[in-house]
């Protein structure tokens, strides 16, 4: 099981308060992500709950369990650090089953968990090779095989893949997910990255300076920002966002529009002329200046080839308009 549920969870540092009160409840076999600014507090709230942090104020329960004062060992959580922490001097098999030594497992039964662990994880021809030996990405995966053996009520990642390339974290993010699928406990993932966000989440968590700003699924966040700030957020390329006499006309102070919701459209309402053009083969990213409304960025198939100073017409989905008020909370 691991169900943990967060009630007023505070934290400051000589204080200030970093963690403003966070009531959150994440259900058992859930995979939640924490997204958000850097220093907006994500770090500090997984380690408030792993326990590596006192709260100030606030309860945490775990399985409905008050473990608000519990030191993190007896919380029963694993977490798994952007830093993988492996010993360097010790074979793979001996860093997988670290915690079961220390915890005085038998003999066999580390074996066995370790080469169940190992097999999940696709290390098994890498057993007997110390972590000098691996690349980043199998290194990472010794550092989840640690976490793994432990059978903890939740898996606690903080950006475990900020240390790899491009391709590797694309494929590591879906070996996590697969992860999941396989044993179906409880995870919390730390990231700034939207696109892990998005991908990996069954419930997202957007914060924003020590306060949760929405939590929901990755396409209600994406479909129906409660506020500018996750409509900026959550989905790439970025909202355009719109004021003036454009957005007066639709009754809003602010209107947004998915660069991806507008068309290159001849006798579109927008009329412009083309700033930059990227031409990526599958899409087309536009940088349009729209008489009258701004500057609207653009996402058009790969056949568009517009270029610099071309005068372009264009038509956003009048369906797909965001419209926020002065204070930035969507109408
Ligand atoms: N031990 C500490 N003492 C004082 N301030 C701290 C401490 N730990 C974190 N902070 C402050 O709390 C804020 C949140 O930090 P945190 O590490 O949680 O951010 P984050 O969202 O994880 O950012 P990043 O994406 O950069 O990792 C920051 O302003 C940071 O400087
Ligand atoms: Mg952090």
């Amino acid at each position: 099981m691991g169900e943990i549920a967060l009630s007023q969870v505070k934290k400051s540092f000589g204080g200030v308060s970093i963690i403003q009160g966070i009531d959150l409840t994440i259900a058992d076999g859930e995979f939640v992500v924490f997204v958000g600014p850097s220093g907006c507090g994500k770090s500090t709230l997984l380690r408030l709950i792993a326990g590596l942090e006192d709260a100030s104020s606030g309860t945490i329960a775990i399985d409905g369990r008050d473990a608000t004062r519990l030191p993190p060992a007896r919380r029963g959580l694993a977490m798994v650090f952007q830093s993988y922490a492996l010993y360097p001097h010790m074979s793979v098999r001996k860093n997988i089953a670290f915690p079961l030594r220390m915890a005085g497992v038998p003999k066999a039964e580390q074996e066995r968990k370790v080469e169940a662990a190992a097999k999940i994880l696709n290390l098994v021809p890498y057993l007997d090779r110390r972590p000098g030996q691996l690349s980043g990405g199998q290194r990472q995966r010794v550092a989840i095989g640690r976490a793994i053996v432990r059978e903890p009520a939740a898996f606690l990642f903080d950006e475990p893949l900020s240390n790899l390339d491009a391709a590797l974290r694309v494929s590591m993010r879906q070996e996590i997910s697969e992860l999941h699928q396989t044993l179906k406990t409880t995870m919390i993932y730390v990231t700034h990255d939207q696109v892990e966000a998005m991908t990996m989440a069954d419930k997202i968590v957007v914060l924003n300076a020590g306060r949760i700003e929405q939590v929901g699924s990755p396409i209600d966040l994406y479909r129906s920002p409660v506020n500018l700030f996750v409509a900026g957020f959550i989905g790439s390329p970025k909202m355009n966002f719109i004021e003036g006499a454009e957005a007066a006309r639709h009754g809003a102070h602010t209107l947004g529009i998915r660069p991806e919701h507008i068309a290159v459209a001849e006798g579109g309402p927008w009329k412009g002329v083309v700033g930059i053009s990227e031409h990526l083969g599958s899409d087309t990213f536009l940088k349009v200046e729209v008489a009258g409304v701004g500057t609207v960025n653009v996402r058009a198939g790969g056949e568009v080839a517009l270029r610099y100073g071309d005068a372009v017409a264009l038509a956003p989905q009048a369906d797909k308009f965001h419209r926020f008020d002065a204070t930035g909370k969507a109408l």
